[in-house]
């Protein structure tokens, strides 16, 4: 398997540049398969979530060509509801955004169940919900997720979602653009990619309004045509670099961020004593005094992101002072923590909440990533310690992070990569 080496202790200085976002990439991917045409997709992140995604594509029928190092060319109007090859499915999460599209678009899907980073247990019964509301019945047996349009085409329905669900809310929308009539979502996810989604998909010719709040209206059209779509900035990518310049003692210029979509990240850091100096696509990070301690509970967006809790976790074992991180969101993202104690960090977990003594001089120390954003925090750390860090199972990584060795290399990083 292949692992990172870092001879950590410089600080990170100069610019880094961040890739399209993941989270918004693997829903515009999917969502091609609703359109009767050619997508360019540009801005694509160089990421194995990507190109898992661009496998299961083809596999469906869909023609896929690259045609630049971000930029993708997707014909889907051969597509049909065929079922994925499962061991492409089961790599990644977010292949379970096929079966809205491709329900939507055919009246019915079947795909085996999804992947992901193991957090607990990660359920589907919103996005069956969903479903369900626009007249789909879904059938979850023998390890498939099998979804049919009782009269061949989804109807128009109102879906009120049990919790904020970011996979649930796409799901739902990537159904309901071609359903016959109206849809209303209440209780949507508000975050960045949603609201991506909803603009690539208006690009194409739906009707989706009200994203980046909790209740999006969608009015079901005959068909969606093309469109070239570039996709945002990646905010976790951001978040982690912010992170890993205020770690290292180190001065970043992030360069190609949104600025508004980085407020609860930069709240919370600044309350750490974390300088962040912002442009209008970029911010430059850096940090002057010690790092003082924080409470912080992840919520949905606007909210602090879960997808920053291992990332915030190593800053919070450098502050001086006991600080707190609750995980509202998934019930068991502090598996990370184990890895963090090899490297001399003092830490508690207690239900959904870790608390931190703070202090830690980390340890060089060979270490593993559980997920993926735990193996970005473990990389941080390392870059931290001074001395010879192993960061193993780097493969999680390179899921989310598009050359994050060369990224970091290019700001005085001593890390590479052997398999
Ligand atoms: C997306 O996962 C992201 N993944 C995750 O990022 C992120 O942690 C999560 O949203 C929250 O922001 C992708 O976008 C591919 P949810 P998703 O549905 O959609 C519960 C990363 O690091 N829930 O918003 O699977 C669920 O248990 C990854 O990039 C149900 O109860 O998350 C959780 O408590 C890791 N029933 C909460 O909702 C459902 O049917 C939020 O989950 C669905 C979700």
């Amino acid at each position: 398997m292949e692992k990172v080496i870092i001879d950590g202790g410089s600080p990170l200085e100069g610019t880094v540049t961040i890739s399209g976002m993941k989270n918004a990439a693997v829903a515009v991917l999917y969502a091609t398969v609703l359109v009767d045409g050619v997508c360019v997709i540009e801005n694509l992140p160089n990421i194995s979530d990507v190109a898992i995604s661009l496998e299961i594509l083809k596999s469906v029928g869909a023609k896929v060509e690259r045609i630049g190092e971000t930029e993708v060319r997707i014909d889907a109007t051969e597509a049909r509801d065929k079922m994925p090859p499962h061991e492409l499915a089961k790599k990644m999460r977010a292949s379970y955004y096929l079966i809205g599209a491709t329900l939507g678009r055919f009246g019915h899907s079947v795909i085996g169940y999804p992947g992901g980073c193991d957090f607990g247990v990660r359920p589907i019964d919103q996005h069956i919900k969903a479903f369900n509301a626009l007249g789909a019945d879904v059938c979850t047996e023998g390890g498939l997720i099998e979804a049919t349009a009782q009269n061949g085409r989804l109807k128009g329905g109102n879906i009120f979602f049990d919790c904020v669900t970011v996979g649930g809310t796409m799901n739902a929308m990537l159904a309901a653009v071609l359903a016959d009539g109206v849809t209303e979502i209440e209780n949507a996810a508000r975050e960045p990619h949603v609201v991506a989604l909803a603009n690539f998909l208006n690009f194409c010719g739906a009707s989706v309004s009200g994203a980046g709040t909790d209740k999006i209206k969608i009015k079901g059209v005959e068909k969606l045509h093309g469109c070239t779509y570039e996709l945002i900035p990646d905010m976790i990518e951001a978040g982690t670099f912010m992170i890993a310049a205020a770690a290292t003692g180190g001065n970043l210029y992030i360069d190609n961020v949104i600025p508004k979509h980085m407020e609860a990240i930069s709240v919370k850091l600044r309350e750490m004593g974390v300088t962040i100096d912002e442009f209008d696509d970029g911010m430059r990070v850096y940090c002057e005094g010690p790092l003082c301690n924080v409470d912080i509970k992840t919520s949905p967006y606007p909210g602090f992101p879960t997808d920053m809790n291992p990332q915030v976790a190593v800053l919070m074992c450098l502050a001086e002072g006991k600080s707190t991180l609750t995980d509202t969101i998934w019930d068991n993202r502090f598996r990370y923590v184990e890895e963090l104690k090899r490297m001399d960090a003092e830490i508690e977990v207690e239900g959904n909440t870790a608390t931190f003594c703070g202090g830690t001089v980390f340890k060089p120390a060979r270490v593993r990533a559980v997920d993926l954003r735990a193996g970005a925090a473990m990389i941080i750390a390392g870059l931290v310690a001074k001395g010879q860090t192993e960061v193993d199972d780097f493969f999680y990584v390179e899921r989310g992070y598009d050359n994050i060795i060369e990224k970091l290399r290019a700001v005085g990083a001593h890390i590479m990569k052997i398999s």
